[in-house]
């Protein structure tokens, strides 16, 4: 597996790997990886000739009083996770590489798309997402690239900027990867004391729920949501920050259940902030 620190490395194994013909995938993330993103790797080796992997904390997502300074990294940990499981480059630039001092240049979508959901408590954070996604795809220009349902909304946004700029990237869809107990695989768990890691549960829970009422038949959005945030709110160390039903493509906000709903929430366990969803009759694999 390479390890690729600057642009220019990356640029150049890519235009080899092209010359020979071979589809390349990419996996944008942040490090710390866990089995969510390896999953997305396995599918993306799956598929494609050669995989990159960017792992970049990316400062621009992270708004004030956010955890950029704290979160997690172990890049050890990382490559011996993605040499395991197909990557053949992985993308660790320093901060340096990836903006210049006075980078001014954003990418953002200037609809109410990214002021729903997350971007109500995240303002600048899906603008940052964007930038950062737009310069990996001109950076690596891949075939393809893979994200996680887990982060429906930025799914949702970087479908939305593909098209836009035309792109021409395939954007691959996967499902959330669990642990045993539920609860959905996330980098900033390991924020969680024992106690919160056990509160933590009342977001797959509500998740479950939902999914058991919706296919018991429940169309109303509002009772849906009155039951899930009745669930969460049994749990002492739980404060929701969302629980909202939306068009799955648009990310605005339904009245009613039906395929193709996103059913989204935030919830602050303690001090650590989690997200978790769901889509009414399941998730439309790649588009
Ligand atoms: P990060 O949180 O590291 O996630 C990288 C990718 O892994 C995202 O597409 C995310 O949806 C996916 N992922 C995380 N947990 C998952 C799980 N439990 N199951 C399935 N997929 C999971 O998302 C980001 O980084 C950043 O915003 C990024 C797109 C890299 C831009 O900086």
């Amino acid at each position: 597996m390479i390890i690729a620190r600057t642009i220019a490395e990356v640029r150049k194994c890519v235009a080899a790997w092209k010359k020979e013909g071979q589809v390349v995938g990419l996996v944008p993330t942040m490090g710390y990886l866990h089995a969510g993103h390896a999953s997305l790797v396995d599918r993306a080796a799956a598929e494609c000739g050669k995989v990159v992997v960017s792992d970049f904390v990316n400062p621009t997502q992270f708004g004030e009083g956010e955890d950029l300074q704290s979160y997690p990294r172990d890049f050890a940990h990382d490559c011996a996770l993605l040499e395991a499981h197909g990557c053949d480059l992985v993308f660790y630039p320093e901060v340096s590489e990836m903006y210049a001092e006075d980078a001014a240049t954003y990418v953002e979508i200037l609809s109410e798309m990214p002021k729903q959901l997350c971007g109500k408590t995240r303002p600048i954070h899906f603008r940052g997402v964007c930038t950062v996604v737009s310069k990996l795809f001109n950076i690596v220009q891949p075939d393809r690239a893979y994200f996680g349902q887990k982060d429906a909304q930025q799914l949702a946004i970087i479908r939305r900027m593909v098209r836009d700029l035309s792109y021409g990237i395939e954007i691959i869809a996967c499902p959330i990867v669990r642990e045993e107990d539920g609860l959905a695989m996330s980098s900033r768990n390991t924020y969680l004391n024992p106690a919160e890691r056990q509160a933590a549960l009342v977001l797959s829970e509500a998740v479950f729920l939902g999914e058991r009422l919706t296919e018991a038949g429940e169309t109303d959005a509002a009772a849906l949501l009155a039951a899930m945030r009745a669930h969460i709110e049994e749990e002492p160390l739980a404060k929701i920050d969302y629980v909202s039903a939306v068009d799955g493509v648009t990310m605005m906000p339904v009245s009613k259940i039906e395929p193709g709903v996103l059913v989204a929430m935030a919830v602050y366990i303690g001090r650590t902030r989690l997200i978790d969803n769901f889509t009414v009759g399941g998730t439309a694999d790649d588009c």
